[in-house]
């Protein structure tokens, strides 16, 4: 399937450069900026300090680590000290008996993956002990191990996983402990389970005999006061969806806290669990399938409950989407219309789905079923699939990643000027850099993106200490902190309303770029961005500034004293990732035929008479044109010229921004003008450009050869004809790259459109029924990339032929059949209702 997979990510490529081009970070801060600093918390005799946990004054950082549990100081934003560290080993027969299992020795450790507030004077911690999980109750105060009431340590087992690669949930409500995770060695008995309930409330767990789990991902948890309810969030294969083989949903389950389970049927098993469906999906488009994390968001005070909002990353299954993921807001309110409506049936001797409609003898998901009668139970034990799954709000996804896929999320409420909330979401993406984004009416706008590992790490979830206003980020190297915001590196007002943080508001009076809450009166724009209408004193150098005060046309900036025919080459910093750069010079336009504007946004000409005088490095964002400097090229008549204070601010901001590629400093020009020459025919009015100045930078001498000059015939006659000649040579060099590339790409085209006519006239002659099949069950509406992407999955083809291919995953069915009612069930999207 070469073809279409490559095809697929060419269709990829170009719905990254058409559709998500927008959604750029502004800003980019590498490792060490000091723009944004880091702090980390790193200790020689602590590893994998991933399992993090915030004290409610949020001044204590408990963190679950390698043999470990350590308490960190976190009251100072820019410290992180360890106060208490609590060891917690294997023994030495435990490693043995671990290796003699043949596991690898550095995964025979206690990796601590439970770690939960019990009650106001214990804590509760589980590790995975070197493959045999326990778990050990903590005195909060001393922060020792404490005897539990059983009075010797408790086996782990269905609340921590055995294989530290394993991902689980956890959460405790009045002293009982609620998990997801495997509860055996070889990680496929997947259960949901209470523990640590006491009298009558007793444990509970899944029952396992019709497969309410299927190879689940546990993601997380959280439970809703209101409701009396714990929801688990989790990703599955889904069952529902057999004629996919394999297909990966995710899901929301539920489960009440008040169950106590059946009196004979669902015996010490739930009687109150059911799940959902979670479809994070555009339309039109496939849906990104694969839960990897999610967090809820409470509702502003004052609101319902219902109004709580569950904000989910999800990745695709499909080539399509690949390397990509989505943000997903889904409402407590619809999660709960979801579970109150209809449920799928499942048949019990086939194990298979039906949408027969049945006599309602209870309402599945419904708390306080204790004594329910044994067929009201069986009912509910056969009733768990909600019918309908979860759509997001506003019927769409928050976000796409622009190229890398995140893997863990935190939201906040932040309140911005005029008292309006806004949602700002902490992405982590896979390769260590954390996103922060304002979600606006329509869209969301990454307002910065901040290194934070220089290797990628696994990281189970992201904090947030708002009283600290910082994200916390637990990895195995150590634990990070990273500021919510840094207002003071925005230096203008302009600068300030661009970037729409609403953290950062600027003050007219100190002229500052300051934090939200030091007063009231700060100007902001986070929807709109508008500069021109907030900051309305506007520097005399911006565009609206000239047209009002002519007077102020020539703003002191920066000299260069330059020799006739030297080239000249001016830099241009960047900003912002969203500006655009360009000059321009008072009072004339920069014709192409002189000047050389240069992606990194430079610019470079010849010095002549009509050359010299004043030039504008701008960029154009939002609408707003700002002035970032202002260069005064004249020509070298008094050596002792010293270059004026360069109007920009006080530190570049091309160090600011943190570019990838790093842009000379234009001071670092203006002191070259002034340095001795090295040879003295340099004092020849007629300079070579190969001696001149400007031309000891490896930038200009590229320029010089792009010239074509050299020693020998460098004596310029007409500088606009040469570096007009320049410019065709510069337009060659891209032709000829062009052209490389069309040719590339038509003979890729070639090769594809060969192999997939073979593929055809191949399949055809096997498989043809099932290929239309295949679309019309796609919904008819199916986009090209969908059918291709679906087309790419070659088991099913096997499948639908009566073969499944993995005997594990469809034991005792019978092969699938597609009829015409089921097809036209689908909408658009793949099928939700199964057969
Ligand atoms: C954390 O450190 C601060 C100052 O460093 C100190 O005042 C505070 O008492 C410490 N907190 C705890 C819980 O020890
Ligand atoms: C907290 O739980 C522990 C362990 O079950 C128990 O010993 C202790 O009494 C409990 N504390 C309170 C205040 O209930
Ligand atoms: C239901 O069970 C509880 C104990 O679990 C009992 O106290 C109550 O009387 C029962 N209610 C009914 C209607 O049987
Ligand atoms: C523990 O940390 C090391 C690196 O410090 C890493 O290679 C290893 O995968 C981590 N183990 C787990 C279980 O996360
Ligand atoms: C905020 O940024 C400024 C420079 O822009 C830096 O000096 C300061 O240390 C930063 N503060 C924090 C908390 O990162
Ligand atoms: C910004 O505000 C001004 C004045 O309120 C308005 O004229 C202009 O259209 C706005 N620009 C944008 C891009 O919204
Ligand atoms: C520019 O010149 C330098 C030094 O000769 C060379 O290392 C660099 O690769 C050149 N860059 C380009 C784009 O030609």
């Amino acid at each position: 399937m070469v073809h279409s997979a490559s095809l697929c990510a060419c269709l990829s490529l170009l719905t990254v450069l058409s559709c998500h081009s927008h959604v750029l970070p502004r800003l980019s801060f590498p490792i060490g900026n000091p723009g944004r600093s880091l702090t980390v918390f790193t200790n020689p005799d602590v590893y994998n300090t991933t399992t993090l946990l915030l004290s409610n004054d949020e001044g204590t950082l408990f963190v679950g680590a390698r043999d470990a549990i350590l308490t960190i100081n976190v009251s100072q934003s820019d410290a992180m000290t360890m106060e208490k560290k609590l060891d917690w080993s294997p023994s030495e027969k435990d490693l043995v008996d671990c290796a003699m299992k043949g596991k690898m020795k550095m995964d025979c450790h206690n990796f601590v993956r439970v770690l939960q507030v019990l009650n106001s004077t214990h804590m509760y911690a589980c590790g995975t002990f070197a493959f045999s999980p326990r778990c050990i109750y903590i005195n909060s105060k001393t922060f020792a191990m404490a005897i539990g009431p059983s009075g010797k340590p408790e086996e782990g087992r269905g609340r921590c996983p055995y294989d530290p690669y394993q991902k689980n949930t956890a959460i405790t409500v009045d002293g009982e402990l609620y998990t997801g995770t495997v509860a055996d060695y070889r990680g496929t008995r997947p259960v949901i389970s209470r523990h640590l309930s006491e009298g009558s409330h007793v444990d509970l767990k899944l029952d396992d005999t019709l497969g309410w789990l299927e190879d689940p991902t546990f993601i997380s948890s959280t439970y809703v006061p209101s409701e009396e309810k714990v929801y688990i969030f989790f990703s599955e294969i889904g069952k529902e969806y057999d004629f996919i083989d394999k297909f990966i949903v995710s899901r929301v389950a539920q489960v009440c806290t008040s169950d106590v389970g059946g009196q004979r049927t669902l015996q010490k098993r739930w009687t109150t669990f059911a799940k959902a469906q979670l479809l994070c999906q555009a339309d039109q488009e496939l849906p990104y399938n694969i839960l990897q994390d999610i967090v809820s968001l409470s509702p502003p005070e004052g609101t319902s409950e219902d109004e709580t909002l569950f904000y989910g990353i999800f990745t695709s299954q499909w080539q399509v989407n690949l390397g990509r993921s989505a943000v997903c807001a889904f409402s407590l309110k619809d999660i709960k219309k979801v579970f109150t409506g209809h449920y799928k049936v499942l048949n019990r001797d086939t194990l298979k789905w039906s949408t027969r409609v049945q006599e309602q003898m209870a309402n599945p998901g419904e708390c306080g079923l204790h004594n329910a009668s044994d067929n009201t139970l069986r009912f509910v034990k056969d009733n768990f699939l909600a019918d309908k799954s979860v759509r997001p709000v506003n019927q769409g996804l928050e976000l796409v990643s622009p190229d890398k896929s995140y893997s863990n999320i935190a939201a906040q409420r932040v309140r911005g000027a005029h008292g309006r909330d806004y949602t700002v979401l902490y992405l982590l993406t896979e390769s260590g850099y954390l996103h922060k984004v304002v979600l606006l009416k329509n869209r969301a706008h990454i307002i910065e993106e901040i290194q934070v590992f220089q290797q990628p790490q696994q990281v189970k979830n992201l904090l947030l200490s708002v009283s600290k206003g910082a994200v916390l980020i637990g990895s195995s190297e150590g634990v990070i902190s990273v500021p919510m915001s840094n207002c003071s590196y925005y230096w203008s007002c302009a600068e300030c309303v661009l970037a729409r943080d609403p953290f950062c508001g600027w003050d007219p009076v100190m002229k500052l770029c300051t934090d939200m809450h030091t007063h009231d009166h700060l100007v902001q724009d986070v929807d709109e961005g508008n500069v021109s209408a907030q900051c309305t004193y506007v520097s005399s150098m911006s565009r609206s500034g000239q047209s009002r005060t002519p007077s102020t046309v020539c703003p002191p900036g920066e000299v260069l004293s330059v020799s006739l025919n030297e080239v000249v080459h001016l830099q241009c910093p960047e900003a912002s990732h969203l500006a655009k750069r360009h000059w321009e010079r008072l009072n004339s336009q920069l014709s192409p035929k002189i000047y050389i504007q240069s992606d990194d946004g430079s610019l470079s000409f010849v010095a002549t008479p009509s050359t010299l005088g004043h030039y504008l490095c701008q960029t154009v964002e939002n609408g707003y044109t700002q002035t970032l400097l202002v260069y005064h090229v004249k020509q070298k008549s008094n050596p002792t010229i010293l270059p004026a204070t360069p109007n920009h601010p006080p530190s570049t901001p091309s160090t600011k921004a943190g570019n990838k590629t790093p842009v000379h400093t234009p001071r670092l020009i203006a002191p070259r003008q002034t340095e001795p020459r090295p040879e003295p025919d340099d004092v020849d009015p007629t300079v070579t450009l190969k001696d001149s100045p400007v031309a000891t930078t490896h930038k200009s001498r590229n320029f010089t050869r792009l010239l074509g000059m050299d020693k020998e015939n460098s004596r310029m006659t007409e500088p606009g004809e040469n570096l007009q000649q320049a410019d065709k040579l510069s337009y060659f060099q891209e032709l000829v790259v062009v052209s490389v590339l069309l040719a590339l790409c038509v003979s890729a085209l070639l090769m594809i459109a060969v192999k997939s006519l073979r593929h055809l006239y191949h399949g055809r002659t096997v498989l043809e029924a099932p290929s239309s099949r295949r679309d019309a069950e796609n919904g008819g509406s199916a986009t090209p990339q969908e059918r291709e992407s679906l087309r790419g999955h070659s088991p099913r083809l096997e499948k639908r032929n009566g073969q499944a291919p993995n005997g594990q995953a469809h034991n005792g069915k019978s092969p699938i059949t597609l009829s015409n009612s089921m097809l036209n069930s689908s909408n658009g999207h793949l099928p939700n209702t199964p057969m």
